[in-house]
Formats: structure tokens, sequence, C-alpha cells
């Protein structure tokens, strides 16, 4: 399949693993990009600009094809060293980058100069039009039934998507909820030029998780993520676990006084405890409402064989006979 997405990222199926905190390891995006589809590496994850150029190199033991680079803006009182993180990506020679969080302006100099195809991802079409005028070279366009950050504006990928392809001139990858050929087809036929993967990549066998993880993502339907911190404008939809729980208690009690402190403990570093160790009620932890789609562990080659496998069926087996009926 080619889509101005597969022409721009040098990839064989228009299928990017987005950038996932304690998931995108080497081992990730090397199986991704081995697969044909584009892997990312998830640049803070790795804590320095150093350990994050070593998994640069690492990755690229791994596989010959391109991978990428993600960086989060995160509000922060102590913000990461990001030109330091930037100026390693830059350094490594990776040719492509996916930004989120907040607008990436002042690095978008330094990476056209370097030749980095940038990718932002956000979550609204004006956020997304900002991109577009910046100079970023495509967006991924997160719906309201995202893992991680959905914004605040609450819009679904049945409007997002398709109001996106009216405003936008760059090509767009659709992102949030998407799990296999159905979303693919669903993704195009809404003017995306290709798909943006999160949870689902984490239920795979190369996903470097506690098996823990990816059963919980087998199990749970997709009545089981919940919204957190929004009272904080930092929305981030999660699976519910005793943790959550606990947070959203905490925030139904306390109301508009709440602060960031007071959901610490749900909240912080309990990354490296669910992913690693496999804690699952350690707090919240980033996850889709796709987890309704996921039945399964499959290898990442399995899983985007079936995906443009069954895009294929779709198209030609059963669309293109409705045509012809
Ligand atoms: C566990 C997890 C961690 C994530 N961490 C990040 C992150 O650090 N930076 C980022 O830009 N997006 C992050 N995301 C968002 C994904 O890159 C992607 O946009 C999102 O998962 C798409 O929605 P989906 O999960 O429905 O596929 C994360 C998602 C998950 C599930």
């Amino acid at each position: 399949m080619k889509t101005r997405i597969t022409e721009l990222l040098g990839i064989k199926h228009p299928i990017v693993q987005g950038g996932m905190h304690f998931v995108g390891f080497a081992e990730l995006a090397a199986a991704v990009s081995s697969a044909g589809g584009l892997g990312i590496i998830t640049g803070l994850t790795q804590g320095t600009p150093e350990k994050l150029t070593a998994e640069i190199a690492r990755c690229r033991t791994m596989t010959d094809k391109p991978f990428g680079v993600n960086l989060t803006f995160l509000p922060s009182v102590n913000p990461p060293d990001y030109p330091a993180f930037m100026q390693a990506i830059i350094d490594s020679g990776v040719k492509i980058v996916e930004t989120a969080g907040n607008n990436p302006q002042r690095f978008l100099p330094a990476l056209k100069e370097a030749g980095i195809k940038v990718i932002h991802k956000c979550t609204s079409v004006r956020h997304a039009l900002k991109a577009e005028s910046i100079g970023c070279d495509a967006v991924s366009v997160d719906g309201f039934e995202c893992g991680g950050h959905p914004g605040e504006d609450d819009v679904p990928n049945f409007i997002l998507l398709p109001r996106a392809a009216e405003e936008l001139t760059v090509p767009f990858l659709a992102s949030g909820g998407m799990a296999n050929g159905r979303s693919l087809v669903a993704a195009l036929a809404m003017g995306a030029d290709g798909i943006n993967m999160g949870t689902r990549f984490m239920a795979t066998k190369e996903a470097p998780l506690h098996d823990n993880v990816k059963q919980a993502l087998v199990n749970a339907s997709e009545l089981d993520t919940r919204l957190i911190m929004r009272p904080l404008r930092n929305t981030e939809r999660v699976l519910t676990n005793a943790g959550v729980e606990r947070l959203l208690a905490k925030e139904r009690e306390l109301g508009a006084k709440i602060t960031f402190e007071d959901i610490a403990p749900e909240v912080a570093g309990v990354y490296p405890s669910v992913m690693i160790k496999g804690e699952m009620d350690a707090g919240g932890w980033s996850c889709g409402m796709v987890a309704g789609l996921i039945h399964d562990i499959p290898s990442v080659q399995e899983l985007i064989d079936r995906t443009m496998a069954e895009a294929t069926q779709i198209i030609r087996g059963r669309l293109e006979k409705m045509l012809d009926a």
C-alpha cells in the first residue's frame, strides 16, 4: 500500500508505533520497523541524552530499517534538558522525530537543517494546523479514545479525522483506537494517510513489558479505561486498577482544590513498577479504549501482516463488491 505517509517516511506499510513511556524501547521500535512499519523509541524514558544515544545505537543493531525517536514536552516544574535530548537525536543521525505535548517550533530549524522529518502528535485541528504552519512534515491526530493524553476537547476520531482532512494540507496519521485492518481502512476513508497505534503494540511478543501488562490488555474491555487528572487539565486515559480508583476518589473528594502533590502517589514513578515489575495496581498508566479490541498477543510481524491482509480483504473483497453489485 502506497500513501503519502509511506512515501514521506520511506516505509512499506502505513503503520506507525507511537512513542510510549517505558514501552518504546529498542526491542519494540526495531520489531515494528523490521515488519515494514515505523517504530519509535521514546526519548525521555531513557532518562539522559547519553542513554538515548546508546538506545538509538542498540536499535540500529536490531534493524536496518528506518525508525524514529519521540520527544514529549511535558508540563513540568523541572523540565528535562530538551535541547540536549534533541541534540542527541540530531547527532545520532535518526531521520524521523515524533514530537508531542507542546509546540515544537523552537527545534524546527535545527531539525530541518539536519534533514529530519517531523511528525507532531496533537489532539485538535487547531494544533494540527499550527504544526503544519510551523513546518512539520506530518501530524498524528489523536482522538478522544486514545491511550495517554487526549487533550481537553473530547472529540472522537469519527469527527476529528474528517475535520483534519478538511483543513490540513500535510499528510496525517489517525491515532487513537487503531487496532486492525478495519481501523486502517476506516482511517484512510476518513482522509488519513496511515495509522498510529499505541496500546495495540503493547500486547505483542516483542514489547519489552511484564506479561501481566499484556494479559491485562487481553482481559480488558472497552469499558475499562478511566480519565484521570482532568481537574488539573492534564487528562490522561489509563486502564483502571486499585490505584486509579483511589486517585479518582481523591479527585471527587478534593474537587477544584486538588494539586498534583495530592495524586503523586498514584502517578509518579508508576511506569517502571507496572511495565517492568508487573505491579498492576500501582497507579495510572496510559491505555486506550482499543483494549476492547485486543484479544491476543501476536508477534509484531503477525500483527502488521494481518492488519494489511485484513485491510486488503475489506477493500477488495467487501467494499469493491458493494459497488459492483
Ligand atoms: C503506555 C503508553 C505510554 C505512552 N506514552 C507516550 C509518551 O511518552 N509520549 C507520547 O507522545 N505519547 C505517548 N503515548 C501515546 C501513544 O503514542 C499514542 O498516541 C496512543 O497510544 C494512541 O492511542 P491508542 O493507544 O488508542 O492506540 C502513550 C501511550 C501508551 C498506551
